[in-house]
């Protein structure tokens, strides 16, 4: 049993956390709660520090370059507002929803139920010989009419970044709401909603922004009025009957996870002085790693083109070897932690070539170090030398 633990798990969720954010969420827990609008007395002189919520509102609309902080919708993660945004569509009219097969099961279980529901015509995207998204099978299922089209920015199993824009714009001529799923991108990549052309973008804080789990949330850009799924108390005007339709409070209902947010803002915080330093290490490990695992015989790099537009993320293969086995043995021998599977996105395995059991996941993050990697890629190598007979 090793005793070193190396993490390479940061796709699923990021540790360590940035600088703060534990302290932050401590600190928060530990002392008297201000709960916004739910309690007497609030925003007098003894609280004049913002709260945690308008300060991550403020830190991610700056991140996004947008103007008004109040289009930012608070989540408990990335797959809560990805319901939002999908279940808030008008579903009586639609005709058509346009959505890729590199989708996580966030977007694709919505839609599915939705689907099973209201009966519209869904069509899923392949990829072109390049990697990224098949053009002419997306303006193909343009022409035939959509209301919808989600695309994740950058798949959390190759990690390839889509070129999004020309799609959204393509969809924007067609009439229909554009929704992006920037859950493996806002922290590693710039993401502004309005050069992109994505009217809604989803994002999750556990992840690439180093902050904790259950925070997440919606950028919904002015034009768009989403139907409100979730609603109950707002903490003010609790004398109407149905619940505001204003900003943000329109999409957010109930105590929000306040101590978690007060771990997100301290985390935006971070990234505002060091994450560029951190991108530029992250980026420059993705391709030590994937230069290293090239080396090594028997290793197949599922999507290898993509050296140039990719977030930290590199899935493989060992020849001969379970995807799962190599997980097991990759923890038990060596202490690293990473992920084998699907990766609950079911779709993109038959286009990368790992279907049915999917792919080994490393992803590492700003925090991890150059003797990590090398590390794991002694321990692929030891692997691969002593392939598990069997075919192929
Ligand atoms: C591409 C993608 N979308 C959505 C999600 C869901 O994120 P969350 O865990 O914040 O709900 C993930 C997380 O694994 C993801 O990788």
């Amino acid at each position: 049993m090793e005793e070193r633990t190396v993490y390479l798990n940061n796709a699923a969720t990021a540790w360590p956390r940035a600088p703060g954010v534990a302290e932050a969420v401590g600190t928060m827990l530990a002392e008297m709660p201000e709960h916004p609008g739910r309690a007497s007395g609030q925003s007098c002189d003894s609280h004049p520090v913002i709260d945690p919520l308008t300060e991550c509102r403020q830190r991610l609309a700056a991140m996004f370059s947008i103007r008004d902080p109040g289009r930012v919708v608070l989540c408990s993660n990335a797959t809560h507002a990805l319901n939002l945004a999908i279940l808030g569509q008008d579903w009586k009219n639609c005709s058509g929803v346009i959505t890729s097969v590199t989708e996580h099961n966030s977007v694709l279980r919505p839609l599915a139920h939705l689907r099973r529901k209201h009966g519209f015509d869904l069509r899923i995207v392949g990829l072109g010989p390049g990697g990224l998204l098949d053009t002419d099978a997306f303006d193909e299922a343009l022409e035939r009419g959509a209301d919808l089209v989600v695309i994740s920015h950058a798949s959390n199993v190759t990690g390839r970044v889509q070129d999004v824009q020309p799609l959204f714009a393509r969809a924007h001529e067609q009439g229909a709401v554009t929704l992006l799923d920037a859950s493996q991108t806002l922290g590693h990549i710039p993401v502004h909603p309005e050069s992109l052309g994505a009217d809604l973008v989803a994002f999750t804080g556990h992840k690439a922004l180093f902050g904790p789990p259950g925070t997440g949330g919606l950028y919904v850009c002015h034009d768009i009025e989403l139907e409100q799924i979730i609603v109950g108390g707002t903490g003010v005007r609790s004398d109407l009957e149905f619940h505001p339709g204003d900003m943000p409070m329109r999409l957010e209902a109930g105590t929000p996870n306040i101590p978690a947010f007060a771990g997100l803002a301290a985390a935006l915080r971070w990234h505002e002085g060091n994450g560029e330093a951190s991108r530029q290490i992250e980026q420059a490990l993705t391709l030590r790693l994937i230069a290293g695992l090239e080396k090594i015989p028997g290793v197949q790099i599922m999507d290898p083109g993509r050296h140039d537009r990719c977030v930290p993320v590199i899935s493989f293969r060992i020849r001969n070897w379970p995807v799962e086995d190599c997980g097991y043995v990759l923890l038990k021998s060596y202490g690293i932690i990473c992920r084998t599977g699907l990766h609950c996105a079911p779709l993109i395995h038959a286009a990368i070539g790992s279907v049915p059991d999917g792919t080994i996941r490393f992803s590492p993050s700003g925090f991890t170090t150059e003797e990590e990697i090398d590390y794991a890629l002694r321990a692929v190598a030891a692997l691969a030398d002593r392939a598990m007979p069997g075919p192929g």
